[in-house]
């Protein structure tokens, strides 16, 4: 139906009719009243205007039926708006378990993207129809915002931290990719697409031109060259917290805080280690700002993971 409109763009993603039908539904609620306050206005001004310089207007002494009526029907179309974008929100922001996880950084002025198997491409995402996506998105400049009209997904990329943006795509072809936050003089050059393929071809995209060192290769080998090993080896006699099933756990805080170790205190931990002290350790981390780029701490950090997927497995 909404291809007939050219004002929309097209929708290709689980939640773009969801999106569409609550947008309609505000723009309907707004155009009754908006119509409704107008011709009321006019209908009033002609009916009591005022037709002699004698004349005084009968003192009005209100209706409790009226007042009920025009507060009860405004809170209740509100209402639904209420829970009806709070539950639309809720599933857009929180994405499902199991996630092709891909991980984007924004710079002045391109979106650089790697597939976790280490494939990386600019201005292009290449994904998988039907299946639940999980960006990472990181900045290494000034803010861009990472907007997929399509699939009706937008999320603001920062620097100095991560966002989450998940999607799926419920059909195949190619869409707009745009930087929806103005970023810098080629801002407007700012712009990509997105591909989504069959499982099959996209598997074969994958594997297409040279093989590529994967995410978690690249990090481990960093890992080394860092010298990130000698103190946070996998066996005992380390000087820092042992790295093996951190990912995704409590972690206890030398000032008694706990906290649970995702990717925005991985990445804090790397570049600015004392920031956050692990409770029995001394301050002695080096700090990486500016040592590492945020692919970097991606690949670092993709490595990190693998460590505790390892422990899971084991039984
Ligand atoms: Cu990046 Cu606008």
């Amino acid at each position: 139906m909404l291809s007939a409109f050219p004002l929309f763009p097209q929708s290709a993603s689980t939640v773009a009719d969801r999106v569409d039908a609550l947008y309609f539904y505000l723009v309907a609620v707004t155009l009754f009243f908006t119509v409704l306050i107008f011709g009321l206005i006019f209908y009033f001004a002609l009916k009591y205007r005022r037709r002699s310089e004698e004349e005084r207007p009968r003192a009005i002494h209100g209706s409790l039926g009226l007042e009920i009526f025009w507060s009860a029907v405004p809170l209740a179309l509100s209402m639904v708006m209420f829970f009806w974008g709070a539950s639309l929100y809720f599933d857009l922001t929180r994405p499902p378990r199991d996630t092709l996880d891909i991980s984007v950084v924004g710079k002045q002025w391109m979106w650089k993207i790697q597939h976790p198997d280490g494939r990386r491409e600019i201005n292009e995402l290449h994904i998988p129809v039907n299946t639940a996506v999980k960006l990472t998105l990181t900045s290494e400049d000034v803010i861009h915002s990472f907007y997929i009209p399509a699939f009706r997904v937008k999320m603001d990329v920062l620097p100095g931290g991560y966002q989450t943006l998940w999607f799926e795509a419920n059909q195949t072809g190619e869409y707009h990719l745009f930087c929806a936050e103005y970023c810098g003089t080629w801002h407007s050059s700012m712009i990509g697409r997105v591909v989504v393929m069959d499982p099959v071809e996209y598997a074969t995209w994958l594997s297409g031109g040279p093989p590529p060192e994967s995410m978690e290769a690249a990090g481990e080998r960093l890992f080394e060259r860092m010298q990130c090993h000698t103190c946070h080896p996998p066996g005992p006699g380390r000087r820092g917290p042992s790295l093996v099933g951190l990912f995704g756990s409590p972690v206890a805080l030398q000032t008694g805080e706990t906290l649970v170790a995702d990717e925005t205190y991985l990445r804090e931990s790397i570049l600015n280690s004392r920031a956050r002290i692990v409770a029995g350790y001394p301050p002695i981390m080096p700090v990486f700002q500016g040592q590492l780029t945020e692919e970097q701490v991606l690949e670092l950090i993709a490595f990190i993971k693998s460590l505790s997927e390892e422990t899971e497995t084991r039984p």
